[in-house]
């Protein structure tokens, strides 16, 4: 049973669905939202989940999948019809599932009207409503920031003479957030979303969208920071200038002000890529005033190591503010997939761990069947990234959901080429073949998710770190007198937990363990188990 004194998006796993890759009603191989409606009693039943996070879904050229809106007030007639979303929105809830949207509020489309008409003339009323400057004396860019998926950061239009600034594609001007027009046209669009019921927003790259007024340049990065995403050229400037200054705080101020004018809870989880703990802590705002979460990316590109897993979840718990809450994000649609950077065996471990540590986590659809990176032939490739700067393609996370081992995988009908190839493997990842096998990662998820709804201590409980061998994570949960410890083998060697207090395995990442413990707690290679300890004790372990 949820706990009554946590708000929803505290006790609630979050699963990110792709839409244009979840399930195809009208045979164009694209998905669409009639076919995540088809897909809810998948989500709130056999898996089990509270909240699911849609990826844009609105009028757009599709420059980069959705990342450029064209209007951000409806729905691209190949995902559907604004009744399509009401649709979806009342089955959800009707299934007691949370709808989250993705709200894109850096950059439009170069296509939206509103960029059309800042283009037009240097006199339009709409100018300032993009970030338009003079080129240096020597025609070159007004400093040297440079864009998120390869070259500058401006690009010169010829028309009115000026350069104007995208910090992603040249197809994704940035919005100009010092414009007081612009804050309102743009905190309007959540309204309205709002007033259809969504119950919260995902805000791209949130940290964007105030940058330093004088524009200055970048200085050169120092040292890299370990454990973040590669991103070869654009590494080599610290990035200070071009994103996160102070001034985003007012905004998220307002922002919260206006999802805190509607009833039930409306939640705001910004996507914020910072190494820098203080920082990122906050985007809660001082007063808790801000986002409800900046999510956590930390372990994304982390090393596989108890030590380094631990150090991080750690730091994050330590650099909370007062009643701040916590969240853990192992995998999106920007990212390599889970079981590709792990393997198969850590790939559960750290399902075991996005289930069980404290906060909100975000699962990325597909994962809960172990869907690996897809190889994507050149000749297929889709995504901008990847076009632009080989290497950096997100292509291979966001082919299409497996469903079954037909041809189409239950995506499409078989005789239609979806956007992206399905995975090689339907087979062995698939819903229908999962679902039937007890040892499965779709088992696992399941029982995992199973427990954490049935535990105040797993969903909402306390946290904390204890000493454990070389190359193991644990952790003790609690609320109350329920009390759980989770014991994580990062290694692929067998190790012992001692436990000096009885206890009863609930669950193991193998599905296989179950029964007393006491003593010694001996765990296989590459496995995680959840014990259920008695009330009042005390773990302590040592190597045995
Ligand atoms: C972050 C999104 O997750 C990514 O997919 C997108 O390309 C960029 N923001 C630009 O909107």
């Amino acid at each position: 049973m949820a706990s009554r004194s946590h708000r929803w998006w505290q006790t609630a796993v979050i699963y990110q669905v792709y839409p244009r890759s979840f399930q195809d009603t009208t045979g164009n191989g694209v998905g669409d939202l009639p076919g995540i409606t088809s897909r809810l009693d998948y989500l709130a039943g056999t898996l089990g989940v509270d909240a699911i996070w849609i990826s844009p879904f609105y009028p757009s050229p599709m420059a980069d999948f959705g990342y450029d809106v064209t209007d951000y007030c409806d729905v691209h007639p190949m995902f559907g019809t604004l009744a399509d979303f009401d649709d979806l929105r009342v089955a959800a809830h009707d299934r007691g599932l949370r709808v989250i949207i993705d709200w894109v509020p850096n950059h439009t489309s170069d296509q939206h009207p509103w960029f059309v008409a800042s283009r037009s003339s240097r006199h339009d009323p709409k100018r300032d409503w993009y970030v338009w400057r003079d080129a240096k004396p020597d025609g070159s860019p007004p400093n040297n920031w440079q864009s998120n998926f390869g070259g500058l950061a401006w690009t010169w239009d010829e028309r009115t003479g000026q350069y104007y600034l995208h910090s992603f594609l040249a197809e994704q001007p940035d919005l100009n957030w010092r414009n007081p027009e612009v804050q309102a046209a743009m905190f309007d669009t959540v309204r309205f979303w709002m007033d259809r019921g969504v119950d919260g927003i995902r805000i791209d790259v949130a940290h964007y969208i105030m940058k330093d007024p004088q524009l200055r340049d970048n200085p050169p990065a120092g040292e890299r920071v370990e454990g973040v995403r590669d991103r070869g050229e654009y590494d080599a400037l610290e990035h200070i200038h071009d994103k996160g200054h102070p001034d985003i705080h007012g905004v998220f101020r307002e922002l919260r002000s206006v999802l805190d004018g509607y009833p039930g809870d409306r939640f705001a989880v910004g996507e914020i890529h910072i190494s820098d703990w203080d920082e990122w802590a906050a985007y809660y705002g001082e007063n808790l005033d801000e986002l409800h979460m900046p999510y956590n990316f930390s372990l994304l590109w982390a090393p596989w190591s108890a030590s380094g897993y631990r150090s991080r979840i750690d730091a994050m718990e330590a650099a909370l503010p007062e009643g701040a809450w916590p969240n853990l994000v192992l995998g999106n649609h920007d990212e390599v997939r889970l079981v590709t950077r792990y393997g198969p065996h850590r790939a559960r471990v750290a399902a075991m761990l996005l289930l069980t540590v404290r906060g909100t986590p975000t699962m990325y659809y597909g994962d809960e069947l172990a869907m690996p990176q897809t190889e994507v032939p050149p000749q297929q490739e889709q995504d901008p990234w990847g076009i632009r700067v080989p290497g950096q393609s997100r292509d291979g996370c966001r082919t299409p959901m497996q469903w079954t081992a037909e041809p189409g995988a239950g995506f499409s009908r078989g005789d239609v080429a979806p956007w992206l190839p399905c995975g090689s493997d339907p087979d062995s990842h698939n819903v229908a073949n999962q679902t039937a096998d007890p040892a499965s990662m779709l088992s696992l998820y399941r029982s995992l998710l199973v427990l954490r709804r049935a535990e105040p201590a797993l969903h909402a409980g306390a946290y904390r770190s204890v000493d454990a061998p070389e190359g193991t994570y644990a952790y003790e949960r609690w609320a109350g007198d329920d009390r759980f410890l989770v014991v994580l083998n990062f290694t692929s060697e067998e190790t012992a937990f001692s436990i000096d207090e009885p206890g009863s395995i609930e669950l193991g990442t193998g599905l296989d363990r179950a029964g007393p413990v006491g003593g010694s707690l001996s765990l296989g290679p590459d496995e995680g188990v959840i014990v259920r300890l008695q009330p009042d004790g005390d773990v302590v372990s040592t190597q045995t």
